[in-house]
């Protein structure tokens, strides 16, 4: 049977869905063709928006016949109406996919820079951004594309890693856009995620959480470390965020950028990290342990930098366990904080039962960092939720992000079923959540602060395309 039988005879994941599809000036346009027959085969609408440079790669009337809508490549387009053509569509959409997406367009679009009409278009709508780049690999892993990309990602945008394998540059290596299936497959996780981003569950909720890894000093200079890039617990406070919590977020040592609106304490040390979380404790609602905390520390860290002529012992002595001691101190409260860990383990789970007994948690969340696609430095984890009851709840690979949601989906509801002080506040509570695209807070050596999408963006004036770099 033909894909297109097959696709008619499943459900339509994108039925009703009107979706921007931004083409930019890469040869991989041409693949943007058959991303847009596989979204109109799921049953999207589709307004493309082409760069000027998009358009030297494939014509508009292909995107044209196939969407059934003209094409917009004109920033200066008006409707009969006069309104701005590229701003209406935005505003009218329900999600926007760029795809290719060119290092010169994420540049753009990174410094909010509105001189084509697909920046515009993101910068007009406050709708979930889907970005799948493709350039040559060099450009690619070049720091200036990272760091563009991260700051794509702390808008809140979904980035869809390009697949490794022959460029137009003849070389091969990491670059070419991602197959359409999985672009198709991520625009289709973007739109559902609003629907638990939309929820003011945790409206007048004081939500604490640590994320990244710890550093125990040896000496002034070096520390013993580990791989965490402190991702899972940045994305669950900015879930808790968005959902309406005010959010403490203690850091140790990340490499992803922060989110607007948190308040930031930073924290190095397990000892730091210990104070800092003891502080925040009081009239919290909740406290999620995402940091990876060194279990051992130097005994006599050095007071001075070691030199090369001695080779050092080190004596390594406990940590205090922060979130035992954190379970401790709240035992006896009326209204108990809910606690949840995280727990990174190594070929099997399990211990885990045991160890959410021990440390006193409602939740832990437990991984398997040797799986595929799961731990530190990636952007999907497969867990395990472990309830105070020792009951299992094996979750799918999911973006973490995902993770986040459903795992504040359980702290919401934890939240309900104990009442109290924050049920009382939730009237008040939209206007505190709306505060949380306030002030951008940044610690030293960690990545800039992010604006956010807010609620009602202004329209952007049109300006000319600007010229765009082809990849
Ligand atoms: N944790 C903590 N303080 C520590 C170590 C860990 O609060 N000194 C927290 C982590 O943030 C995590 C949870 O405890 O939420 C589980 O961490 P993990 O390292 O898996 O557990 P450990 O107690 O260190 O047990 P083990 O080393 O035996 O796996």
């Amino acid at each position: 049977m033909s894909q297109e039988g097959e696709g008619a005879r499943a459900a339509r994941r994108l039925e009703g869905r009107r979706l921007l599809l931004g083409v930019s000036g890469s040869i991989a346009a041409y693949k943007a063709v058959e991303l847009l027959r596989r979204l109109v085969a799921e049953g999207a609408q589709v307004q493309v928006l082409m760069t000027h440079a998009a358009t030297a790669f494939v014509g508009p009337l292909t995107f044209e016949t196939l969407s059934g809508h003209p094409v917009l490549h004109d920033p200066l387009e008006l409707l009969p109406d006069q309104r701005i053509a590229h701003v209406v569509a935005a505003r009218e959409s329900d999600a926007i996919l760029v795809a290719p997406a060119t290092a010169h367009w994420m540049a753009a679009m990174a410094h909010g820079l509105a001189g084509d009409l697909i920046t515009a278009a993101c910068l007009a709508a406050a709708v979930p951004v889907v970005v799948a780049p493709a350039m040559d690999a060099g450009m690619y892993a070049h720091p200036a594309t990272r760091a563009n990309l991260d700051r794509l990602r702390a808008f809140g945008y979904t980035v869809v890693e390009p697949a490794t394998g022959p460029l137009a540059s003849g070389l091969v290596g990491e670059g070419r856009l991602a197959e359409p299936p999985i672009i198709v497959s991520a625009v289709i996780a973007a739109l559902a995620r609003p629907a638990a981003r939309s929820r003011r569950d945790l409206a007048g909720r004081h939500v604490v959480v640590t994320a990244g890894g710890t550093a125990e000093p040896i000496d002034p200079v070096r520390f013993i470390g580990n791989r965490s890039s402190g991702r899972m617990g940045i994305e669950i406070a900015r879930a808790a965020m968005e959902r309406g919590a005010r959010v403490t977020l203690i850091v140790g040592q990340v490499s992803v950028p922060l989110p607007v609106g948190a308040s930031i304490v930073a924290a190095s040390s397990s000892a730091e990290m210990q104070r800092a979380v003891l502080d925040a404790l009081p009239g919290a609602d909740a406290l999620v342990m995402a940091a990876a905390v060194a279990d051992f520390r130097p005994r006599h860290p050095a007071s001075t930098k070691l030199t090369r002529d001695v080779a050092p012992v080190l004596e390594l002595e406990p940590t205090e366990d922060i979130l035992a001691e954190a379970a401790r101190r709240v035992q006896d409260q009326a209204l108990r904080p809910v606690l949840v860990g995280f727990a990174a383990e190594t070929g099997s789970l399990d211990r885990v039962a045991e160890k959410a007994r021990r440390k006193g948690v409602d939740l832990l969340v437990a991984n398997d960092v040797l799986e595929p696609g799961s731990g530190f430095g990636v952007e999907t984890n497969r867990v395990t939720l472990v309830a105070s009851d020792g009951t299992r709840e094996p979750w799918p690979l999911l973006p973490k992000r995902d993770v986040a949601d459903r795992l504040l989906d359980r702290v919401a509801t934890l939240l309900q079923s104990r009442g109290g002080r924050a049920g009382a506040a939730a009237a008040g509570a939209a206007a505190a959540g709306a505060a949380a695209g306030g002030a951008a807070a940044a610690i030293a050596g960690t990545a800039l602060e992010a604006p956010v999408h807010g609620p009602d963006p202004q329209p952007v004036a049109p300006s000319r395309t600007a010229e765009e770099v082809s990849e």
